[in-house]
């Protein structure tokens, strides 16, 4: 299977990011791009063929391309962000998903990032979040029912998104954060537990065979490395100020 990974140049703007669970700390805005380039170069690696869209200077969260889109194989969803700041970063992702797939969109007053959509099979978890509203999983659950899917919303707490807390790291594994999602959410699924000391490592992103995942998260790497899982590691640190995560920087086509 060959992939296309969309990612989008850091905003200029990064400093001035939505913030929900972090402090506001400085970033290093040529030190992030510098680690985007790099985060790119580790999805070409893992077999993606990278398609950059422009930075949009005036949306600082923009580089966070996963919350604009969900896309499944036979159809994407454009979302609506729960961010006010962040609708304007929608219509590209549209016109770089134009093509790829059938387009259907999350429309006013629902609201859905997609940071919040975890797919496990014919399954879509959706984080019931500060930014995805009772109204746009709803949406998204009538959007998707034609094309055999469930969509099953979870409580979460502590974190921005349901992908900060829970994602898929092996076939039927999920590295999961039980302080802030109940891993019996998922049934039939083996949780995978993070290290204590790292509240934020399960955040990884499964490419194929491989799992690109943060370098600020070593004890959790080792430990998915022992259970023989290819784990990439790549330095989000200017990102992870931002409040973003592997997971975010990338939408994912499948092709
Ligand atoms: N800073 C990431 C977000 O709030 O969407």
């Amino acid at each position: 299977m060959t992939r296309i990974a969309i990612t989008r140049a850091v905003s200029r703007a990064l400093q001035r990011c939505e913030l929900t669970h972090r402090p506001r700390r400085p970033v290093d805005l040529a030190l992030a791009c510098s680690q985007h380039a790099t985060y790119e170069q580790t999805l070409r690696d893992a077999g993606c063929e990278v398609r950059q869209l422009p930075e949009q200077p005036d949306h600082p969260d923009s580089v966070f391309v996963e919350d604009t889109a969900v896309v499944l194989d036979e159809v994407a969803v454009i979302t609506r962000p729960g961010a006010q700041s962040r609708r304007g970063e929608v219509e590209s992702m549209a016109v770089a998903l134009e093509g790829l797939r059938e387009i259907v969109r999350i429309d006013p007053p629902g609201t859905l990032d997609g940071g919040d959509v975890l797919q496990l099979d014919r399954t879509l978890y959706v984080g019931a979040s500060a930014r995805s509203s009772a109204e746009g999983i709803a949406q998204l659950g009538r959007l998707l029912a034609p094309f055999g899917y469930r969509v099953v919303a979870v409580p979460l707490q502590g974190c921005l998104h349901l992908k900060s807390a829970v994602t898929q790291v092996a076939p039927g594994g999920l590295l999961l954060n039980p302080g802030w999602v109940d891993a019996r959410c998922f049934p039939g699924w083996e949780p995978i537990a993070i290290d204590a000391a790292e509240p934020h490592a399960a955040n990884a992103l499964r490419v194929g065979g491989a799992v690109i995942y943060p370098a600020s998260c070593p004890r959790t790497a080792d430990a998915l490395r022992k259970l023989g899982i290819d784990v990439r590691s790549v330095d989000m640190s200017e990102m992870e100020k931002a409040e973003g995560a592997v997971t975010c920087c990338s939408v994912i086509v499948p092709t």
